[in-house]
């Protein structure tokens, strides 16, 4: 695909998980992608450096020269990482704009690039593109895959930041012990796995008391299997935009100038 045009209302996105680094160019009209997905396996280890060179690759592949959105599973603030859980610890303190920008640049010129933390990119496509409930009052969007992610919204606007799958529970952090990746590892049945979600949603809501629950990532492609076991007192929907979240909302966050 050729260069970017902000006329033409198409964007790119890219979005950095734990396995893969995943980018498209994004139909900022509707939410779709334009053309394939690209994906290069995440370099082990998952520097800073290395990730950069390997959006560099993509980016290269795809010849695509225009702004570009960034997810990272961390919290990023003024656009810099400040933690690590399922990364490299070396991008605690990193400032990923000027490594993307600089890393990125076309024929010399810095490029125009925005980071911002995957799940919280997830819950802006979802309120740009999904359901009504997805930007009507307040809604808790979670990722459940390595970890659990977690973005939240009131009426489409995004409270940056917030680390769900970190809250303590029942003595350690929520995701290591109802993270789609602790179902793997641990054989659970979807049942099984379930009532420990159920347990984590239930203390979610009752601090946080959102009219809607949405559930991403890939193991909400059987939501029918385990949703329907879910107690808790709120309705729970899977994500519409499923695996295309991340990067649509990368793309509309360096759109929008969304800058957490
Ligand atoms: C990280 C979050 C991230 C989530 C999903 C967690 O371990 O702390 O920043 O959103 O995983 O990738």
């Amino acid at each position: 695909m050729a260069t970017d045009s902000r006329a033409q209302d198409v964007g790119f996105g890219v979005d950095i998980g734990g396995s893969g680094i995943k980018g498209a160019t994004v139909d900022l009209d509707t939410g779709d992608f334009i053309g394939e997905r690209t994906k290069i396996l995440t370099p082990r280890p998952a520097t800073p450096d290395a990730v950069a060179d390997v959006v560099a690759d993509l980016l290269d592949r795809t010849g695509w020269t225009g702004p570009v959105g960034i997810t990272v599973p961390a919290v990023v603030q003024d656009q810099t990482a400040r933690t690590a859980a399922n990364i490299d610890h070396s991008w605690i303190g990193t400032d990923c704009a000027e490594l993307f920008r600089t890393r990125l640049a076309v024929d010399g010129v810095p490029r125009e690039v925005t980071v911002l933390n995957d799940a919280d990119a997830a819950g802006i496509a979802e309120a740009r593109y999904g359901s009504d409930a997805a930007r009507s009052g307040a809604v808790l969007l979670l990722t459940l895959g390595t970890g659990i992610g977690s973005a939240l919204l009131v009426n489409g606007v995004l409270y940056p930041n917030t680390e769900l799958g970190h809250l303590r529970f029942p003595a350690m952090d929520a995701e290591k012990w109802a993270s789609s990746a602790v179902k793997d590892r641990e054989d659970l049945t979807y049942r099984e796995w379930a009532r420990r979600l159920d347990l984590v949603l239930a203390e979610y809501v009752r601090i946080l008391n959102p009219q809607t629950v949405i559930v991403g990532g890939g193991v909400s492609r059987k939501a029918d299997k385990w949703v329907p076991e879910l107690t808790v007192d709120v309705p729970v929907v899977p994500a519409e935009l499923r695996n295309r979240a991340g990067i649509v909302g990368a793309a509309v966050a360096v759109r929008e100038g969304i800058r957490p």
